[in-house]
This record gives C-alpha cells, sequence and structure tokens, in this order.
C-alpha cells in the first residue's frame, strides 16, 4: 500500500501489577527517579488490564493525542508523556536514519485510544499498566528492537510504577545511584512458574477516583514526613533483600509479614505528611482486621493485606489456602457497611507472554 491515506497500526495490551515494597517518593520530579527500590508481582490480565492503540499516518494531523476510557486526555501538557513519546519517537530516528527504506513514522502525528477494564485513578495502578501499555503500542507500531528492559525505563518516565508492569511474575524497580536515571530500571526477580502458587484476591472497595493522586500525595510526605527518610534510606533497603530472599526461597511467612509491614509503613508516612495524607478508610481497616482473623486460625500466615494509595485492598495468599482466606472474607465483609462485594476477584500472577497470550 502507498499513499498518504496508509494508517500504520498497534495494539497491545498491558497487566496491573501490586507493589509489595512501595515506592513512594521521587528524588528527582523531571525524571521520575524513586527515593527507593520498590518489588511487585504482576498480575494476570484476565481480570485487570489495559488494551491500547497507537497508530499514526500521513493524513493525521494536529498535535499527538490520547483517548483514555473514550474521553480525550490533554497530553500536551503532561511532561511525563510528552518525554516517553519524545525518547520512543527518537529511538524510532535511529532506525530511519540507518535504514533508508524504513517510512518515516518518526514524523507522524500519533493517535492513542486506551482503556481500562477497572477503575482508573482509584489506588489500582491504572497508571502502571496504562504507561506500560503505551509504551509497549508506541514501541511495536515503530518495530524498536528494545527489550522489556530498556523499555521500563522509558514508561518509568510516564509513571514510575509503569516500569514494573512490562515484566512478569516477581518485579523489581532498582532505584539507581546514577544521575540521568540510567540505571533506574525494573528487573525479573524471578518468573512466575518459579512460584506459581501465588494467589491475589482485589476488594474494590471504592472505585473512585481518588482525592490526592499518587504524584502530588508523594511529594508532599518527601517535602514534610519526618519518618520518611529512615523508610527510605534504611528500612526499604533492608527489607528488599529479605523479600527478594523470601521468594527465591517461597518462604511465604516472610512475605506475608514484610508485605503487611511495608503496607503499613507506607501508609504511615502518608498519615505522618503534611497536609496529613488518609488512603485507607473503615472497610479497609477491617479487610486487614479479617487478614488477621485468618491467620489467626490458621496459627501461621496464610495471607497478606496490601494497600496501594487508595482504599482497595489486595490479599496475597497461597492456593492452598484459597478456601480458608475466601472463607474469612465471605463471612466478614457482606456485613461491612459500604461494602458492594461485586468486585472481589481471585488473580493468578502473569507470566508475561505465556498465560495470557
Ligand atoms: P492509579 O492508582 O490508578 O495508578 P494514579 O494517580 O497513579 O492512579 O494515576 C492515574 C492517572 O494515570 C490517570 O489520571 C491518567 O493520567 C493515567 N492513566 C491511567 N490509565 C491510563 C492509560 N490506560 N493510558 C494512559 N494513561 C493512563
Ligand atoms: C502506592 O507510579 O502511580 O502504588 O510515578 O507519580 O505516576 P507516579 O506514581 P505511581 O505511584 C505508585 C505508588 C504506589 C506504590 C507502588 O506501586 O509501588
Ligand atoms: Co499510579
Amino acid at each position: 500500500m502507498s499513499g498518504s491515506s496508509q494508517v500504520y497500526r498497534a495494539s497491545t495490551t498491558a497487566p496491573v501489577n501490586i507493589a509489595v515494597i512501595k515506592y513512594w517518593g521521587k528524588r528527582d520530579t523531571a525524571l521520575n527517579l524513586p527515593t527507593n527500590s520498590s518489588l511487585s508481582v504482576t498480575l494476570s490480565q484476565k481480570s485487570l488490564r489495559t488494551h491500547t492503540t497507537a497508530s499514526c499516518s500521513e493524513s493525521f494531523s494536529g498535535p499527538d493525542s490520547l483517548i483514555l476510557n473514550n474521553e480525550p486526555e490533554d497530553i500536551q501538557s503532561s511532561k511525563r508523556t510528552q518525554a516517553c513519546l519524545k525518547h520512543l519517537r527518537s529511538l524510532r530516528e535511529q532506525l530511519e536514519a540507518k535504514d533508508a527504506s524504513l517510512p518515516k513514522l518518526s514524523k507522524l502525528t500519533l493517535r492513542i485510544v486506551s482503556s481500562n477494564n477497572f477503575p482508573t485513578a482509584a489506588g489500582l495502578a491504572s497508571s502502571a499498566a496504562g504507561f506500560a501499555a503505551l509504551v509497549r503500542a508506541i514501541a511495536d507500531l515503530y518495530e524498536l528492537p528494545q527489550t522489556p528492559q530498556e523499555l521500563s525505563l522509558i514508561a518509568r518516565q510516564g509513571s514510575g510504577s509503569a516500569c514494573r508492569s512490562l515484566m512478569g511474575g516477581y518485579v523489581a524497580w532498582r532505584a539507581g545511584t546514577k544521575e540521568d536515571g540510567s540505571d533506574s530500571i525494573a528487573e525479573e526477580v524471578a518468573p512466575m512458574s518459579h512460584w506459581p502458587e501465588m494467589r491475589a484476591l482485589i476488594l474494590v472497595v471504592s472505585a473512585e477516583k481518588k482525592g490526592v493522586p499518587s504524584t502530588a500525595g508523594m511529594q508532599t510526605t518527601v517535602e514534610t514526613s519526618t519518618l520518611a527518610p529512615a523508610r527510605f534510606n534504611e528500612i526499604v533497603p533492608k527489607r528488599m533483600a529479605e523479600i527478594e530472599k523470601a521468594i527465591q526461597e517461597k518462604d511465604f511467612e516472610t512475605f506475608a509479614r514484610i508485605t503487611m509491614q511495608d503496607s503499613n509503613s507506607f501508609h504511615a508516612i502518608c498519615l505522618d505528611s503534611w497536609p496529613p495524607i488518609h488512603y485507607l478508610n473503615d472497610v479497609s481497616r477491617a479487610a486487614m482486621s479479617a487478614v488477621e482473623t485468618a491467620n489467626r486460625k490458621a496459627g501461621k500466615l496464610i495471607c497478606a493485606y496490601t494497600f496501594d494509595a487508595g482504599p482497595n485492598a489486595v490479599i496475597y495468599y497461597l492456593a492452598e489456602h484459597t478456601h480458608e482466606v475466601a472463607g474469612v472474607f465471605r463471612s466478614v465483609l457482606p456485613r461491612l457497611p459500604g461494602w458492594e462485594g461485586e468486585f472481589a476477584e481471585q488473580i493468578r500472577p502473569n507470566e508475561y507472554g505465556s498465560l495470557d497470550s
């Protein structure tokens, strides 16, 4: 096909990841570099996922655009989205410079259309799946040879947590030490196949947009929390090493303890910020009690809660304890005012490209 009407197009999906060691704080807001490393589990795309199509054509005019969940999103004033697009275009330009027969896609207007099949901006990592999908869709459109790890560096600039959604299984985001951020990238700690019994139960307590977006909240914490420096410099580095060992050894009790401690540490520095940031509500606290009840009944840690920047709970547990965990939640949650109970999902972690594609 030739002529100016040809539309080049690539579509992809990306999963959500839920951190067990939380990223909450930037040391460089322009490059989106974190104050600490973090670690997450990538969830299956069968339940929560972003679907994104990127297209370009000589027949498109005007600025690049993004339609998110059927609404136009202002990406012209989003420095972080612009940084992703600029980086991806320059990689395409390098290909075009080497091979004159390639169409000059880098010169064309981009149109991106994306949708999340779960609540956006509600503390369920939509920015993670969203930017991972955006970067992959454009990288596919441009036929870039970069590895997921190299693309993680670009996705990180869109939203920090997004760098971890380019890989499956158990994924670390290394904070890095370089000023230019070139070593602040995601790395697979273990594939899902290493510990495939892991399960996640998602309790959607509220699908509403959070009051304080992650970017703004973590900035307030970095500027005002007196507890945060100890978390960034001492607590998290120690926990990263411990939880990586627990994953390697498939030691669920250690994994569960650190997961809950780190979620609580993150929400503690939120509360220690000024003005204080509240993400948890009474239903969240009831979910924490339910986990404690299940663990007490079992006489050991069989499940762990974690909360991102919102009231929604994610419960990690092993498949062998599905009935005990589900049983406790079934009996506790329906009695709670404010709990709708319709969104509870059991999700397997995802291994990129094998489970779902
Ligand atoms: P969440 O807890 O859902 O990650 P954030 O406050 O971190 O919430 O980020 C929400 C923002 O991420 C949205 O307002 C939007 O700008 C961006 N975002 C969410 N989904 C997508 C998507 N599919 N494509 C591009 N950007 C997205
Ligand atoms: C609580 O990655 O959404 O989910 O980089 O500003 O876009 P930006 O923030 P974002 O923050 C995620 C915070 C968290 C913890 C985590 O996912 O590690
Ligand atoms: Co986010």
